[in-house]
């Protein structure tokens, strides 16, 4: 079995409504709608959402703007499956599909849209194997996330757009030092070091509640460690086999700017997280805060 068809059988109901309905989900279209208010036209005509899995956003997005297009796509058949059920829209186009197929399209798209999507191309073609026990190689993950969006950027018209949405990378690489601020984070952060198979971190700890990590790697526990503490392993089961930050904002800019793109960004992180993270972690030094967790992407394609 190859691992993306374990990982897609990995994702039960629950996956799903915590996705799209959650506080992430509703930050996500919040995000969106600002960057789309401010740095794109209000009319288009065809929007392509890619990796659509159960989210609408690209619906709403297509009504808003008026585009008589819409096509969802999914490597997952049984994902567009459900998605063409609840729908229910004979206008709307649906493709079962891999990303790194569509280069070959001749269709061109006003909007693209990448929602939480691109760290799994980076978590599963990134692997040097096809087996989720083996980490993820990260200058492969990148390689592979830099050639699917050369593919999506080919089917972008002038003047068109691709949104990305995902998690972060803080912009500084630096060693920094945590304190664990209750009994529940440290034996969740703990659990989480001991069995994490996408890429073993490794920490220096100081006490049973203080630890040296590079904040690369805080910003991958940060996104990891709460599933294991809010004892959601159905969830945990399924996130453990993926690495969510893959670029820092520097690193979007550049390939963008190659690519002939002009890149607009949101950072910043959910209310509801950053009340979390500040109850369960203190940065000790090397940075003045907790990294931000999300990123909101809006490329314009200008040459
Ligand atoms: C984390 S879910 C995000 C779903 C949705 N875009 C959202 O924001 O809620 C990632 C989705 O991308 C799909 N996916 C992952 N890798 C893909 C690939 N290489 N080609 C096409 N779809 C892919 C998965 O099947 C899944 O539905």
């Amino acid at each position: 079995m190859e691992i993306s068809q374990d990982h897609k059988i990995r994702k039960k109901e629950g996956y799903w409504s915590n996705l799209v309905e959650g506080e992430t989900g509703i930050y996500k279209a919040e995000a969106i709608d600002e960057l789309i208010s401010q740095h794109f036209p209000d009319h288009c005509d065809a929007v392509l959402d890619v990796g659509c899995g159960t989210s609408v956003i690209a619906q709403t997005l297509r009504k808003r703007l008026g585009a008589s297009r819409m096509v969802f796509m999914d490597y997952d058949p049984a994902v567009i499956e459900e998605m063409r059920k609840r729908v229910n829209d004979p206008t709307v186009e649906w493709k079962v599909g891999d990303i790194f197929n569509i280069g070959a399209w001749e269709d061109r798209f006003d909007l693209i849209l990448l929602l939480d999507m691109i760290h799994e191309v980076y978590s599963f073609y990134g692997r040097p194997v096809r087996d989720v026990n083996v980490e993820i190689d990260h200058v492969r993950g990148q390689q592979a996330v830099y050639d699917a969006l050369f593919q999506v950027a080919r089917l972008v018209k002038l003047g068109g757009g691709i949104i990305i949405t995902d998690n972060a990378l803080s912009p500084e690489r630096v060693p920094l030092r945590i304190r664990l601020r209750n009994a529940k984070v440290i034996k969740a952060v703990s659990k989480f070091l001991d069995e994490y198979p996408s890429r073993r971190i490794a920490v220096r700890w100081h006490a049973d509640d203080e630890f040296s990590i590079d904040s690369h790697d805080f910003c991958i526990l940060l996104t990891q460690y709460n599933k294991i503490k809010a004892g959601n392993m159905d969830r945990w089961n399924v996130e453990k086999c993926e690495i969510h930050q893959y670029m820092t904002i520097a690193e979007y800019n550049n390939l963008f700017g190659h690519l002939g793109f002009t890149l607009y960004s949101l950072v910043g992180t959910p209310e509801g997280a950053s009340e979390e993270w500040n109850e369960d972690f203190k940065v000790i030094a090397g940075l003045s805060a907790i990294p931000e967790k999300r990123i909101s992407l809006l490329a314009v394609k200008h040459r």
